[in-house]
């Protein structure tokens, strides 16, 4: 599903756009503070009713107006699919998708599939469990249907349950909510293992390919310790402990990846640039998985490419990137530097204080 053409109106520094895309390679070029990174950030925006940079809607908006608009057309087997967003300063959303008001952002999840590439990426390794929950979920969402209901339900009672964990004197007075929550999460785990499963063959091919000299191991912890006991028995164990905290210790709600090199922790070991050539790996492998059994085709927005990268690292990234038929978006500074990288199929942008034009 190629995203062909895009319209931009007051979206941060780009006061207005009408770009034509490939259907392969994009090259965005542009000087600092020119507009780059925010044609990438429009393009998320389309993707998930969301910045990648800011939660304020307000931030985006440009600085002299009350509200951005982004038209685009997506392709999906040759039939194009419109998708019109508005949104204003304080907020409100206006969403079109195919001619018909849309009443849930996340509506548009479904349209684009998305894998973003930024010079902070490395901390999907370095930072907090949330970030390796939302890319593994982002793997099952589009790969098992049943699992975004499962997972809002559990949300959903787990803030129940976590308002009751304040209130209640015994721990009998939680069990209502602990069956159901039980019961889901030994779904969801098994959706998030089983794709697990599945796409780190994937990801270790690419590492090979990426960082041959090391050896990374990885493992998927599905919140609490299966083999030692259920998670109903976590949860009456922890009920004191959860009483005091105010939130439920075990559970999907902390599931994580853990990746290692010769048994330590991989952020503790690779340098920056090894970081996130393994990101990319991650990142490459699961949108491409995807793609292999998808209809909607994942869409890579790469931001800064030559950051932290030598040359020979980029040329083995870029052969990767390039054979594997996917649409890109990629932002850099100096076209120089990566000319020879992207030669194929591919259009090139220019940006210039927010003013977009094709070469
Ligand atoms: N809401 C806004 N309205 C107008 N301009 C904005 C807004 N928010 C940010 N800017 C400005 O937009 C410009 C473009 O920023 P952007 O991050 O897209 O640049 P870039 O080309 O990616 O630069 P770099 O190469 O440094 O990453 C910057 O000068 C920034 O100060
Ligand atoms: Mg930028």
């Amino acid at each position: 599903m190629p995203l062909e053409k895009l319209i931009i109106n007051q979206f941060r520094n780009i006061s207005s756009a009408n770009l034509t895309f490939n259907n392969k390679i994009n090259l965005i070029v542009g000087p600092n503070g020119s507009g780059k990174t925010s044609l990438l950030e429009a393009i998320y925006f389309l993707g998930l009713g969301r910045s990648f940079r800011t939660r304020l809607s307000n931030r985006v908006v440009n600085y002299e107006q009350n509200e951005f608009t982004l038209y685009s057309e997506i392709n999906n087997h040759d039939v194009t699919i419109p998708i019109g967003l508005q949104k204003s300063r304080s907020g409100e959303s206006i969403l079109k998708i195919n001619g018909a008001l849309s009443n849930k952002l996340a509506n548009l999840t479904q349209y684009l599939p998305l894998q973003l590439i930024t010079p902070e990426s490395y901390t999907l390794l370095s930072g907090s469990p949330k970030n390796r929950r939302a890319f593994i979920d982002w793997g099952v969402f589009y790969h098992d249907p049943q699992f975004y209901l499962n997972w809002a339900r559990i949300k959903r009672l787990l803030k129940q349950r976590n308002a009751a964990l304040k209130q209640c004197n015994a721990y009998k007075e939680l069990q209502l909510w602990d069956n159901e929550l039980c019961f889901l999460s030994e779904t969801i785990s098994k959706q998030r293992q089983d794709y697990f499963n599945l796409l780190m063959p994937l990801v270790n091919e690419t590492i090979t390919e990426f960082l041959p000299e090391f050896s990374i191991s990885s493992s998927f912890f599905c919140g609490w310790d299966k083999k030692n006991k259920p998670l109903q028995e976590y949860l009456a164990d922890n009920y004191l402990r959860d009483k005091q905290l105010g939130y439920t210790t075990a559970g999907p709600q902390k599931a994580d990846i853990k990746f290692k090199v010769n048994g330590l922790p991989i952020a503790d070991v690779l340098s920056r640039g090894q970081l996130k050539l393994f990101v990319y790996a991650l990142r490459l492998a699961q949108g491409l998985f995807l793609n292999s059994f998808n209809d909607k085709k994942c869409i890579f927005l790469i931001d800064d490419f030559s950051s932290e990268l030598d040359q020979t690292k980029q040329q083995i990234l870029a052969k990767h990137i390039t054979n594997s038929d996917a649409q890109l978006f990629v932002t850099v500074i100096d076209k120089n530097n990566i000319s020879t990288l992207f030669e194929q199929e591919r259009t090139v942008f220019h940006v210039e204080h927010g003013k977009i034009t094709v070469e």
